[in-house]
């Protein structure tokens, strides 16, 4: 079945090329389902199907077109406390933003942080540059972008950039935002890539950091698991869904401890390490110079 929006178009589009007078006129069109976000921006909510029916060999997962189409529904039924903690990672970053510095979004997707940053950071001179190695990824992210800058004059200049954040030369830096980033870097390239954003970031700034977390304990992991398999399906997840999303999964996201993160970060030259946000194995750390 087709999905159906509401259009706003003048009389004169609708009727040709008509004497009659230009009139707003509602129509329903058939259109990509979409819904309109706080922000004003139109977001994708095409429902997460892709892991739903049994695959002869399910391949490793990829950030590419299939993904980009449900990616929301997908980040929000996957990660506990995600929407808080995009939303918060806004405010946090309000408190850390110095004037005329750069803010970057590292791994940006469809720049979910991005447009938090957007709502919340007030600070003077600032813009947001936004990272990431995806295609598809970055021409949807840019799209919503030019949504919202058409609508919001006074929003924050993003740059959007399609790119490896290992190969990125940093500008001096305020807020680097790495959101669910980290853990599909490859573990040998992470203390580097810390060392490189703890070097441009600018006294007062800081590092937001979230990740899914492993536990060196096994009781710990195990029942972390169980209960992030119980979310998955509360948000009505198949266990054939969670299986083969799993199975996609582990070869391409490698999870650290808070253990690993903390020391990470400190050999990387930040001072000090603090978990401002958990929901079950899912957390957020912020990073000080
Ligand atoms: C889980 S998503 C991040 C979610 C996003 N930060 C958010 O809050 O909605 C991980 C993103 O990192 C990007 N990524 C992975 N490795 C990268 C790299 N080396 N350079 C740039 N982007 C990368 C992927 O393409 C993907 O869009």
């Amino acid at each position: 079945m087709g999905h159906y929006c509401l259009g706003v178009f003048s009389g004169q589009a609708l009727n040709g090329l008509s004497d009659r007078p230009r009139i707003p006129a509602l129509t329903w069109l058939k259109c990509r389902p979409f819904k309109i976000s706080i922000a004003g921006t139109a977001v994708s909510k095409e429902p997460d199907r892709i892991f739903a029916q049994p695959l002869a060999q399910v391949p490793d997962f990829a950030f590419n077109e299939d993904v980009v189409r449900v990616f929301p529904d997908m980040i929000k039924r996957s990660v506990p406390g995600y929407p808080t903690i995009v939303e918060n990672l806004g405010v946090l970053a309000a408190q850390f933003a110095q004037p005329d510095s750069v803010l970057y979004d590292l791994g940006s997707s469809l720049g979910a942080v991005t447009q938090a940053l957007r709502r919340h950071v007030r600070t003077d001179g600032c813009k947001v540059i936004a990272v990431d190695n995806s295609a598809a990824m970055v021409e949807r992210c840019r799209e919503y972008l030019n949504g919202q800058n058409s609508m919001f004059q006074e929003l924050l200049p993003v740059e959007v950039i399609e790119g490896d954040i290992l190969a990125l030369a940093f500008e001096p830096a305020s807020v680097v935002a790495l959101n669910f980033t980290l853990q599909f870097i490859a573990p040998e390239e992470r203390l580097a890539l810390l060392s490189r954003i703890r070097q441009s970031l600018l006294p007062g700034g800081a590092l937001i950091l979230s990740e899914k977390l492993r536990f060196s304990d096994p009781e710990e992991h195990a029942l972390l698991t169980d209960l992030h398999v119980a979310f998955k399906r509360a948000n009505g997840y198949s266990d054939l869904e969670i299986a083969q999303k799993r199975s996609a999964i582990e070869n391409v996201m490698k999870p650290d401890s808070l253990e690993e993160h903390r020391e990470r970060l400190l050999a990387a030259g930040f001072s000090k390490v603090v978990p401002w946000f958990q929901c079950l194995n899912f957390a957020s750390l912020i990073a000080l110079p």
